[in-house]
């Protein structure tokens, strides 16, 4: 009985024994289960919370003010457009209608004899009165810069730098066009200024060319009446597609004079703007444009 006792005692003992063993185990995997299920609960935060973000970010930009440096931008391109438009009215405004206060007033237009600018380049010719007899000193398909109004000295005139008071004085090539004539029909004196826009001209005496050539765009006039041929200034409409010019004379000694101009363009021109060439023929009519 005591034996069956102790083993009684004995068995519940293990018993005891087994089932803390067992329940231990299934303690930890319960907490070790929950640890799982407790994390698992967190990434839908994550997802959930950037979604508002795109909303500001978008509304932003169009309602904020350009940088100070783009504002700077678009003023220095509309300087530039309102400069552009300036300039492409230049060409069709008779500036020559008030320019002429700034080349001297209306005293200054004279009947003038024609001097060569005092320049060395001229050579024999520099600060000369042009004689239309005297072939070795002003042979044909020859140019030089005279000034009117001169200030009486061809020293000084050669310094001023002012195109509106300069003309190309052009002896034209002998044969048809008559250079070579002892007469003021074989001289043409044009403006420095170019009707385009105002760049000065200079006559070409290669025989390839004999012509007015202007250096900035490609102008070109013909000689002896001035009028555009080729380049922008040929693409503008008559009176403003002629280069203004002298009228000249010889007088008895063969000296070369400009005759008081008229500052129109049916005379001798606008200066920077044009002159009506075929006025100007029926106005003064050179040998050279069939004229006596
Ligand atoms: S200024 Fe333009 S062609 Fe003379």
């Amino acid at each position: 009985m005591v034996e069956e006792a102790k083993e009684k005692t004995s068995t519940e003992s293990n018993t005891s024994s087994e089932e803390k063993k067992v329940a231990h185990p299934i303690t930890q995997v319960q907490v070790t289960q929950q640890k799982p299920q407790v994390s698992a609960a967190v990434p839908p935060r994550a997802v959930v919370s950037p979604a508002p973000r795109p909303t500001p970010t978008v509304a932003a930009p169009a309602t904020r003010p350009p940088p100070p440096q783009m504002v700077g931008r678009r003023n220095f391109v509309k300087a530039l457009v309102t400069i552009a438009a300036v300039l492409s009215i230049v060409p069709f405004v008779p500036w020559g209608s008030f320019l002429s206060s700034s080349v001297g007033n209306a005293g200054s237009y004279k009947r003038q004899k024609v001097v060569i600018d005092a320049k060395s380049v001229y050579g024999a010719a520099a600060g000369q009165v042009v004689n239309v007899n005297d072939l070795n000193t002003f042979p044909p398909d020859s140019h030089w810069v005279i000034t009117y109004p001169s200030s009486g000295d061809a020293t000084l005139d050669a310094q001023n730098p002012d195109t509106f008071v300069k003309y190309e004085l052009i002896r034209l090539p002998a044969g048809a066009l008559g250079g070579d004539t002892k007469n003021a029909s074989a001289f043409v004196a044009f403006s420095k200024v170019c009707v385009h826009l105002w760049c000065s001209p200079n006559y070409n005496p290669d025989p390839a060319h004999q012509q007015y050539e202007c250096p900035c765009h490609g102008s070109i006039y013909e000689v002896p009446e001035g009028l555009a041929k080729y380049g922008p200034a040929a693409q503008q409409d008559a009176p403003t597609n002629a280069i203004p010019m002298l009228t000249l004379t010889a007088d008895p000694n063969g000296d070369l004079n400009v005759e008081i101009p008229l500052w129109d363009v049916e005379h001798n021109g606008v200066l920077g703007y044009g002159r009506d060439y075929l006025s100007y023929r029926n106005y003064i009519k050179p040998a050279a444009l069939g004229g006596s």
